[in-house]
């Protein structure tokens, strides 16, 4: 079938959208028709060419939330009609890590989507007959993806499509790092570092689990107001003394739960700093620059506080997103605040200069 996508055909430059042929799910696939997608920084930053393993020319997208329109052979849990969110990270159930409650690092398909391909090694994606390669295995600044089965979530049909985006990828990845990496207790005290989709899903996702107080550090006082509507108790604006105010602000010990959503690794080391002594857990969500190190003094890990890092929220995207998802339509997580603007497929080179500006959290691409 004939479909619209953004191409990534040259690092640097703008994407172009295009006509692009896609091909029938085969076996274990899944033909979805996107209604929703989030722009995320890993999209610019493959189109900017500054990730090493990038590849070209490619439909960039990895937020997608839409409805099954056709299932290949062999699909059995998936059928037209479902509504579903797009998973960079899939659950086939039956990895050494899958059968791991302590892991969500699926080891089914990875070799095969790193180098752009669905499961089989090949591409569902051509133009001229000269094949297209997938993006994270999702490609979804389209109107139309073929993805696997085990890297889609089924969701509640309640859950508008322009927030069931939102947790393809940033939002789940902050609530996950509280709730499952962290896995906060009640009554504790916690600090966030960065409030964008990822922190911010950090303090909603301390806030859920019955923290006590939860700091949020930030350089933008924009930014920090939308952490106070997701329960951030205080807000602390970031830089060279945040260390020292947060041991200030917690009778000279630090927090019980530090989180870095920046990608910074000088944020990294002050969320180290700033966990208590004793059993101070810093949670390490953002991603540094290829060759950048984490420092760290060895005394402050043998004092008690440990350092854990946490890939899309250590989330199941099978299982656990279809819940998050749920308790967001049940109230409990308010996502509307982090869209900040609603663009179509053919703006998507806008959504990217909004992302620049740091202008909102989040441009969502509603297809029609
Ligand atoms: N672990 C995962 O699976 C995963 C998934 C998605 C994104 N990420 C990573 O998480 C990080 C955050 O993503 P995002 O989409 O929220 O990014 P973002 O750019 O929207 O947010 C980062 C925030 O950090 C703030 N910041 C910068 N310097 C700071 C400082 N010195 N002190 C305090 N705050 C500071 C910025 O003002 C900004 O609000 C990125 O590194 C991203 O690549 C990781
Ligand atoms: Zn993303
Ligand atoms: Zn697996």
């Amino acid at each position: 079938m004939k479909m619209r996508a953004a191409v990534l055909e040259e690092f640097g430059e703008p994407l172009s959208v295009q006509e692009v042929e896609l091909a029938e799910p085969r076996a274990g696939e899944v033909l979805v028709r996107l209604v929703a997608c989030g722009v995320c920084h890993t999209d610019l930053y493959t189109a900017s060419g500054a990730d090493p393993s990038g590849y070209a020319p490619t439909v960039l997208g990895h937020e997608g939330a839409g409805v099954v329109e056709r299932v290949g052979a062999d699909v059995t849990s998936l059928s037209p009609g479902d509504h579903v969110v797009t998973l960079f990270s899939p659950q086939c159930g039956e990895c050494v890590h899958c059968v791991d409650p302590r892991t969500n690092l699926c080891m089914a398909i990875r070799e095969q989507q790193n180098k752009g391909f669905l499961p089989d090694g090949s591409t569902r994606i051509s133009r001229d007959g000269d094949g297209v390669r997938h993006f994270m295995g999702c490609s979804t600044f389209a109107e139309y993806t073929v993805m696997p089965e085990i890297a889609l979530a089924k969701i509640d049909p309640e859950a508008p499509f322009e927030h069931a985006c939102l947790f393809a990828c940033g939002l789940s990845t902050g609530l996950g790092a509280a709730i499952n990496t962290a896995a906060v207790t009640p009554g504790s005290t916690c600090v966030v570092f960065g409030a964008g989709m990822v922190g911010l899903g950090a303090v909603a996702g301390c806030r859920l689990q019955g923290a006590e107080r939860i700091v949020c550090v930030d350089l933008s006082s924009d930014r920090l107001e939308l952490a106070r509507g997701q329960g951030a108790t205080d807000l602390l604006e970031g830089g060279e003394g945040a260390v020292e105010a947060i041991l200030e602000m917690t009778g000279g010990f630090g927090a019980d739960y530090t989180f870095e959503a920046t990608g910074n690794v000088a944020v990294m080391r002050q969320a180290v700093e700033a966990a208590r002594m004793a059993w101070g857990l810093c949670t390490v969500a953002g991603v540094a620059g290829k060759g950048e190190t984490l420092d760290i003094v060895p005394r402050l890990l043998i004092t008690g506080r440990r350092v854990a890092g946490s890939s899309f929220g250590g989330v199941k995207g099978r299982d656990q997103v279809p819940i998050l998802i749920e308790r967001a339509v049940a109230g409990e997580i308010d996502v509307d605040p982090f869209i900040s603007h609603r663009i179509t497929l053919d703006e998507v080179n806008r959504g990217f200069e909004l992302m620049e500006a740091q202008d909102g959290i989040r441009s969502v691409i509603e297809f029609h």
